[in-house]
């Protein structure tokens, strides 16, 4: 079975197309084939060998992958064949708080992942995909959407009537959009296109702002809200949107630092952060137990992820590129097989 690997040159990462063996499952291990898989800015930093948390190369790439289970290895009770399932990012992080050994079973970087035709997994790491969903849409789920539900959902408990402000329309913050409208919130989300705004008003979001043609959106944003704020964001810029972000925060709202598409390193200003009271929560995707909870409300509502574009395997080099250029609006999907 073919499988993506990325080999270290050097200290340069390659991504390269390796023949595997097939997989057998051992005692309660699964073997799913991978029919569609997705990618994530994370995987850019890992392709380029710049993540922060470290990737055990050579590796498989890829977190986030949707298959079908083909074989169960002695005493697997949760899965049999032909079920369809999605990894879940962390191997090991079932429920409850998250332990020391969670990051170091992140699947395509501490430990091989998903763009392969076939993998082997832990039963315990795998979720039922939503029946109403393609494999394609499954394999969007289990990064993008888990950080955008454990940050709005699990930790900030989003309630009708809420606002939210999402940055930007990569995959975290369309999930966000998605999520705050099946919540009942009011969503204001900010983008560098006027095309990209116009699509996420069609999705729902009340509010876009052109953070281009309004640098000081946070301005904006305590405009449109009355001065009062909101009391929801998903912080997936960093470093040139962290200090703005927290000023377009409401009095004890929720600010999520997830990311850092303009740089990880900001100041903190600990004095607007006392000021506003903030609940400042380091979010880091989440657990099986969360991706269970997600799937159930994605299941209720029906809701569909917002796919950008879909290659075949053998484009995946050019899947990358695109996710890479900034062009894409929602998810960048590769299918296998
Ligand atoms: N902590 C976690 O668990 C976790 C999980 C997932 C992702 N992340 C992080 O969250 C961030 C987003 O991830 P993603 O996968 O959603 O990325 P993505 O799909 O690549 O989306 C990034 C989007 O950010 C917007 N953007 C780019 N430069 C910007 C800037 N200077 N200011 C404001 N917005 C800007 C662009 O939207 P427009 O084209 O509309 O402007 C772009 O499409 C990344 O830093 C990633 O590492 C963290």
């Amino acid at each position: 079975m073919k499988a993506y690997q990325l080999v270290l040159e050097g200290e340069t990462p390659r991504l390269t197309v390796i023949d595997l063996p097939e997989p057998k499952p051992a005692a309660g291990q699964v073997v799913v084939r991978v029919r569609a898989t997705s990618l994530n800015f994370r995987d850019l930093m890992i392709l380029k060998g710049g993540y922060a948390r470290g990737a055990n190369y050579p590796v498989v790439p890829l977190s986030d992958g949707a298959g079908e289970v083909v074989a169960v290895g002695e005493g697997v009770g949760r899965w049999k064949t032909g079920d369809r399932v999605a990894a879940t990012f962390f191997q090991e992080w079932r429920s409850g708080p998250a332990a020391p050994e969670t990051a170091g079973s992140a699947l395509g970087g501490a430990r091989d992942g998903m763009l392969a035709e076939q993998v082997v997994l832990d039963e315990e790491g795998l979720v039922a995909i939503p029946e109403h969903l393609s494999f394609e849409e499954a394999a969007t789920l289990p990064c993008a959407a888990l950080t955008a539900w454990q940050a709005l959902v699990w930790r900030g408990k989003m309630h009708a009537g809420q606002t939210v402000l999402l940055l930007g329309t990569g995959g975290v913050s369309i999930f966000g959009l998605q999520f705050a409208k099946m919540h009942g919130a009011r969503a204001m989300i900010t983008s560098g296109s006027d095309e990209k705004l116009a699509r996420a008003r069609e999705m729902g979001a009340d509010f876009g702002i052109n953070y281009r043609e309004t640098p000081d959106w946070e301005k904006e944003v305590l405009r449109l809200t009355g001065g009062a704020g909101v009391h929801q964001v998903i912080e997936v810029g960093g470093a040139g949107t962290f200090e703005k972000s927290l000023k377009s925060l409401a009095l004890n709202g929720h600010l999520h630092v997830v990311g850092g598409v303009s740089g990880f390193t900001a100041d903190a200003p600990l004095g607007l952060m006392i000021g506003k009271l903030a609940e400042i929560h380091g979010i880091f995707v989440g657990s099986r137990e969360m991706f269970e909870a997600m799937n159930r409300a994605i299941s209720l509502h029906r809701m569909k992820p917002q796919i950008d574009r879909v290659y075949s395997f053998d484009e995946a080099p050019e899947a990358y590129a695109h996710l890479q250029s900034g062009a894409h609006f929602g998810k960048v999907v590769v299918s296998v097989g």
